[in-house]
């Protein structure tokens, strides 16, 4: 996991990169956009050769997840796994032909993904927030990425530290969650499946990692009653606009901004 390779201006939200090797055959979840493409790729070198990787996954398209496709494309002969709901957009990010049968396009009921001598599982995680979504689950380390599920702001260095106790870990995620989760029905379909996994670790792209039983279960606990997205939203939310843009250049984190 790479928690801090882009530079921390306020521009750009803190995001995590991961390295997934198995039996000298590696995959990179989430690799983000451009600002993290070249801290990246020598921050992995120290463990993989870029080079030799197989499989970028992309748990959906936006620009924090995917945006660097471009360069993964270029330097790499690895494929991209993503929605398939994604998967002819995802060109929009390259060149003209660089994703050319390179695309593995996975339909809604997901799929486990040969890695090595083991297997990544490819788990639905629809409208969590994006319509076409994955998690993946590591069989080996017991480690589920939830992409921007279970994500917490906060810089780069806070973002190493694992959390144990979820109840002051709550503030951190709340409004990042009632503005970006669709629905309180996905959050509990995506929970009573999550329940039958054994997680020993929650993995965001962004913010710190959730482990130990005790605070996944609070966390599973704390989603399925949390009201978010089309939820909150009513004929309020549904009116012509009177108030004028401040057409100044924003500061600090949008995402704090949004509660
Ligand atoms: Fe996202
Ligand atoms: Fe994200």
């Amino acid at each position: 996991m790479f928690t801090d390779l882009m530079e921390e201006d306020g521009q750009a939200v803190q995001a995590n990169q991961f390295l997934v090797v198995d039996h000298g055959v590696g995959a990179v979840i989430d690799p983000g956009g451009n600002l993290a493409y070249n801290e990246l790729y020598l921050a992995l070198s120290r463990w993989f050769a870029p080079r030799e990787l197989s499989y970028v996954l992309a748990s959906h398209a936006d620009p924090d997840i995917i945006a660097s496709l471009d360069r993964w494309m270029s330097s790499t002969n690895a494929k991209l796994v993503i929605s398939r709901i994604w998967e002819r957009f995802v060109p929009h990010f390259t060149k003209a032909g660089k994703t050319e049968d390179r695309v593995i396009g996975v339909p809604d009921t997901g799929g486990r993904l040969a890695l090595g001598r083991s297997e990544l599982w490819l788990v639905p995680a629809h409208f969590l927030h994006s319509e076409g979504n994955f998690h993946f689950y590591d069989p080996v380390s017991r480690i589920l990425f939830t992409g921007d599920l279970g994500v917490s702001m906060m810089n780069g260095e806070q973002a190493r530290t694992p959390v144990k106790d979820l109840k002051p870990h709550i503030p951190k995620m709340e409004g990042f969650h009632r503005r970006y989760m669709v629905s309180n029905k996905i959050l509990r379909l995506w929970v009573q499946m999550a329940r039958r996994l054994d997680v020993r670790m929650l993995v965001p792209q962004h913010g710190a990692p959730i482990t130990g039983s005790k605070a996944i279960a609070d966390f599973y606990d704390w989603v399925e009653s949390l009201s978010c997205g089309i939820d909150l939203f009513d004929d309020r939310n549904y009116q012509l606009p009177t108030a004028t843009i401040d057409a100044r250049p924003a500061r600090g984190n949008p995402l704090l901004r949004v509660a």
